[in-house]
């Protein structure tokens, strides 16, 4: 029997209505497998912790999630408590940087039954791999002077080991998929880092002869991304470029509400964390109306991490029975309840 400890985070607002839900459907799928079962230990680190602590987590909290074999969290942030800056520095991006989770992954895909805003879209199915702890979003640079001579220089990073880890993760995923990668470049307009980029490309693709290759500009992949979504498999980008991409990526498939997301670390050092693409949703909490498939679509990122990547398989399948179905909440044009997803999915599982 493998058993798998899990640190579950709800954070703030919906983050606890859609953690609760994603962890019922991996026990369910733990029930269903036979062979294996996932121990939940649950951490109340949030904005109302900080009201009562004065910290979102405790100073040895990291040292209570290290030896985890992953970190599932829901969302952090609660403007009426807590100034975003400190909320989402004090608990997500700290986990994020200390757990050299070096690489952030958002597949977007069109769910069946679930309507796109592109008017006329085909079946697309992307993954964009975002290098997660340099490039354009460094701590390097100052502002300086004031009045008309006022400037500010901020500095970009690209690191060939950073680069390189980011294009080798995405050229593994592509090997599992449909052995395409996209590397995401501006190297006619920015012309230190993106050749530098471009070359590291090169570089790394000799390692992997079966798989296809391209380089786009990210203004021309930005536009492919709502004209022809479906041309895409993998695509591997710098840390602004990839979140930008990512943003249009979860736009396309409908709502942020089903849009999943993973922060990876490669070391092997800490774990590494499975979070859904959107916030705490403070307009519609406590309602019941969050829509748990990016919660729960996020555990099967979580599932394929962890090496199980059939059962991983198997509840994507059945989160897009569900919505063909219309069983839908509200952000994606229907009026079932958060439980009323889940539960659905829940009994789909256990008819498998
Ligand atoms: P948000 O993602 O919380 O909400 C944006 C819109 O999407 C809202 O209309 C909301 O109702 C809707 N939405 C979000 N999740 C949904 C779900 N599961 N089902 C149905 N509809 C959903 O972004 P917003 O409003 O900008 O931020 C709210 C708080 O969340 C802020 O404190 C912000 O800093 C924080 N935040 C945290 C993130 C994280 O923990 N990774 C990411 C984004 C925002
Ligand atoms: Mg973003």
């Amino acid at each position: 029997m493998k058993k798998w400890s899990i640190a579950s985070i709800p954070g703030d607002g919906v983050g606890k209505e859609v953690v609760p839900a994603g962890q019922k459907v991996l026990d369910t799928v733990a029930e269903v497998h036979g062979g294996l079962s996932f121990e939940f230990t649950s951490f109340p680190w949030s904005c109302e912790y900080y009201l009562q602590h004065g910290v979102m987590m405790p100073e040895n909290g990291l040292d209570q999630l290290k030896d985890f074999d992953a970190i599932f969290l829901g969302a952090v942030g609660n403007l009426d408590l807590v100034p975003d800056h400190i909320s989402l520095w004090g608990l997500l991006i700290k986990i994020r940087r200390e757990f050299e989770q070096v690489i952030n992954i958002r597949p977007a895909k069109q769910l069946k039954g679930v309507t796109s805003p592109l008017v006329n879209p085909k079946e697309f199915d992307l993954l964009v791999v975002r290098e997660n702890s340099e490039g354009e979003y460094s701590s390097i640079g100052g502002r300086m002077n004031k009045g008309e001579d006022e400037l500010a220089i901020q500095n970009a990073v690209f690191s060939r080991k950073a680069s390189e880890r980011a294009m080798r993760y995405a050229f593994d995923l592509a090997a599992k998929r449909r052995q395409h990668v996209t590397s995401a470049t501006k190297s006619n307009g920015i012309v230190y880092s993106m050749p530098f980029w471009d070359d590291v490309f090169t570089d790394v693709s000799k390692d992997y002869p079966s798989i296809q290759t391209d380089s786009q500009h990210i203004d021309a992949l930005a536009a492919f991304f709502v004209t022809q979504p479906e041309r895409f498999d993998v695509i591997v980008a710098s840390n602004l470029f990839g979140d930008i991409l990512t943003d249009i990526g979860a736009a396309i498939m409908g709502s942020v509400g089903i849009a999943p997301a993973a922060n990876i670390n490669v070391n092997g050092a800490y774990p590494s964390m499975f979070e859904p693409v959107h916030g705490s949703a403070p307009d519609i909490f406590g309602k019941g109306i969050a829509n748990p498939i990016g919660q729960i679509w996020t555990a099967k990122l979580m599932l394929d991490h962890l090496g199980e990547v059939e059962l991983g398989e198997k509840l994507l399948d059945v989160i897009e029975e569900t919505t063909t179905a219309g069983i839908l909440t509200a952000d994606i044009g229907g009026n079932y309840s958060t439980e009323q997803v889940t539960n659905d999915i829940i009994n789909r599982l256990r008819s498998l």
